[in-house]
């Protein structure tokens, strides 16, 4: 494997890997690498000849008292889980390398970026999609992988794509959760064991959700009513949002269907957490790891 730091460098290294025909996978990430991390990587061997990873701490999608100074940076750990799972070139450049000044430009999200987490964490959005459009630019990958975990920042990245004209085919690969459901992510390290139990309280709630949707139920607000009363009967948990959306608008919906989205937000303890699930998929779909 192939570390690079210099986006100088990583342009030159893909460029010249396209030149020998080689198919390129794109796996951008923040770090602190967990099996959901990892299953992108397998997801990006599948489809392309060579995977790049890229972990960088993006200090423009942390809002003013977000955790950008506390987020868990380990990179000899990446490094080394990084060549375990077969990923070819790991770039972590520098935040001085990516912003050498503060953008004056940046990307507007549109309406879907102004919703659930948008409306939460204002311009969280636009500083996603303004890293994820310069990674893009530097590597020019064939096929780029993100998690359906974020569905709504995937929903933005394959907006971008289409509405700018990038030239990278958007792969959304499921989520990966632990034995308990709880979604992994490099979050969860703030969890101590009391918030770790809690935790599980997200999954247990999509669960309920898509037993009511199976049942029959389409109405939005029982469904999210359903989802909510697991979230409040557990203690240490307190609720941002509960919703139905459209998958690719993130439009708030009153009548669900199988492609609809449940999204949730929770703090437990002093950690926020954000799930979620297709209806009409429901959590089998997704990927369980641990013992
Ligand atoms: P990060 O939180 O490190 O996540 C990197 C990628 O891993 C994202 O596409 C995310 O959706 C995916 N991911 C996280 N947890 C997952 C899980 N349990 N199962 C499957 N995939 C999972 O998301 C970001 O970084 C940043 O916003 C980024 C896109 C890199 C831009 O800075």
């Amino acid at each position: 494997m192939l570390s690079i730091s210099d986006p100088a460098a990583m342009r030159e290294h893909a460029r010249d890997a396209r030149r020998g025909g080689r198919r390129l996978g794109f796996v951008p990430t923040m770090g602190a690498l967990h099996a959901g991390h990892l299953a992108l990587v397998a997801e990006a061997r599948a489809r392309a000849d060579a995977v790049v990873l890229s972990v960088f701490v993006n200090p423009l999608q942390f809002g003013p008292g977000e955790d950008f100074a506390r987020y868990p940076r380990d990179l000899p750990r990446d490094s080394a889980l990084a060549r375990q799972s077969g990923v070819d070139v790991l770039w972590a450049p520098a935040p001085g390398a990516m912003y050498p000044e503060p953008p004056r430009v940046t990307v507007e999200p549109g309406p879907a970026g102004q919703r659930l987490e948008g409306a939460v964490r204002p311009g969280h959005f636009a500083g996603v999609l303004t890293v994820v459009a310069k990674l893009l630019h530097v590597v020019e990958p064939d096929v780029a992988i993100f998690g359906r975990k974020d569905f709504q920042q995937a929903a933005l990245i394959r907006g971008m794509v289409r509405d700018l004209s990038f030239p990278v085919e958007i792969v959304v690969a499921p989520t990966v959760r632990e034995k308990d459901g709880l979604a992994l992510s490099s979050r969860n390290a703030y969890l101590d064991g009391g918030a770790r139990a809690s935790a599980a309280a997200l999954p247990k709630a999509l669960g309920r959700a898509v037993e009511a949707f199976r049942a029959g139920e389409r109405g939005a607000a029982a469904l999210g009513a359903c989802a909510r009363r697991v979230l409040e009967a557990e203690r240490g948990v307190s609720v941002d949002y509960v919703a139905c959306v459209g998958p690719d608008t993130v439009e708030l919906l009153e009548a669900v269907d199988e492609t609809s989205v449940l999204a949730v937000a929770a703090r437990v303890g002093g950690t926020r957490l954000i799930d979620n699930v297709v209806l009409g998929a429901g959590l089998e779909e997704d990927v369980r790891v641990g013992g």
